[in-house]
């Protein structure tokens, strides 16, 4: 062939090839096509074999005519092929309108922040604000001002965690009601639930960490009495636990309050009969038919000293209630370390 053939060849190749190339449907007509045209016996294939009858100046012209139809064409088959690719995966993975949906995932409030909110609901509804202090405490608020001087006997019934010499973690929520006393006078009538800490050994019913609610009603000048504390304090024990329950209040022992009392109800779960179905005796109350739910007192007067307030004119009660218990009481949760260990499976239990 003379080389003006073989260019005019090469130009009618590039125009069928290119558009054949634009017009396929399937990888497989693509590939028959890059075959025909490219493969070893292929069409581009059979004019350079033409090429070696050339006179050498009109090789490389033609060698050069015939190497840029096969990139031009190699390129745009390559297209073609991510094009058609890409279009049968979208198909295979298109939209199923018949599919159920995904539930998205929604979050809980963690049981112990549900009995929280209900306690400090239940407070707010007789009048007490929230507020709350560090868990980081000093001494003084913690024990101090509390009427635990350093070296006083009752320090040694919470195995308390230093962080300094006169730094803890603090060992109870009743160091939130000294720092409020602190801000201002009386009258005040507040409840501060948080995260409190003891170097307890770590067993079904004992955590290092745990969580209470404390209150405090305080008046100058217009006595709070024994029957306010129990009023409240009954009141928010029934709501809490439930209508029907007998409380109790028995004789106790606080540094800080005086008298000081523990509040019991009758066992949620037997009824306070100390026993079950058959005169087994009740696993909850342990026979007793009684729950110790929380300690309360007269506000000593050494405290009110501490913080500022004249103990000639200011009386008032104060209360401490373990959260924990309450939340594995109410959900019959049998051991404390599920309400912080975060599994899921038992989180999800709750709403
Ligand atoms: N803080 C006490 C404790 O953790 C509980 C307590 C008892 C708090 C009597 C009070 C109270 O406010 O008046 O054991």
């Amino acid at each position: 062939m003379s080389t003006q053939d073989l260019i005019l060849s090469l130009g009618a190749l590039r125009a069928s090839a290119l558009e054949e190339a634009r017009r396929v449907t399937s990888v497989d007509a693509l590939t028959a096509l890059k075959v025909r045209v490219l493969g070893r016996k292929g069409e581009l294939t059979g004019i350079l074999r033409g090429l070696k009858d050339l006179a050498p100046g009109d090789r490389t012209t033609v060698g050069q005519e015939a190497n840029r139809l096969k990139d031009d064409l190699e390129a745009l088959l390559d297209a073609q092929q991510s094009a058609l690719e890409d279009a049968a995966e979208a198909g295979a993975k298109g939209l199923d309108v018949s599919l159920p949906g995904r539930k998205p995932w929604v979050g809980r409030r963690h049981v112990l922040n549900a009995v929280e909110d209900e306690l400090v609901d239940i407070f707010h509804g007789l009048g007490f604000t929230v507020g709350d202090g560090p868990e980081v405490e000093d001494d003084f608020h913690n024990f101090t001002a509390l009427n635990l001087p350093p070296g006083h006997p009752a320090r040694e019934a919470h195995d308390t965690y230093y962080v300094s010499e006169s730094l803890v973690l603090r060992t109870h929520t009743s160091p939130c009601w000294i720092r409020a006393m602190e801000q201002g006078p009386p009258p005040l009538r507040m409840v501060f639930p948080g995260r409190v800490y003891r170097a307890e050994a770590v067993d079904a019913s004992h955590m290092d960490q745990f969580h209470q609610i404390d209150g405090i009603y305080v008046e100058e000048d217009r006595p709070v009495t024994l029957a306010d504390l129990k009023s409240t304090l009954v009141e928010a024990a029934r709501r809490i636990i439930g209508g029907k329950i007998k409380t109790r209040f028995r004789p106790g022992y606080f540094p800080f309050t005086e008298p000081s009392a523990e509040l019991d109800v009758s066992c949620i779960r037997c009824g306070g009969q100390g026993t079950v179905q058959g005169g087994e005796r009740c696993a909850v109350c342990r026979g007793s038919g009684w729950l110790e739910i929380l300690g309360a007192g007269m506000v000593h007067p050494a405290v009110f000293k501490a913080v500022g307030y004249d103990p000639d004119r200011v009386t008032g009660f104060a209360f401490g209630c373990g959260l924990d218990r309450i939340a594995m009481l109410r959900y019959d949760i049998p051991d404390i370390r599920l309400l912080l260990e975060n599994d899921l499976r038992f989180l999800e239990q709750f709403s």
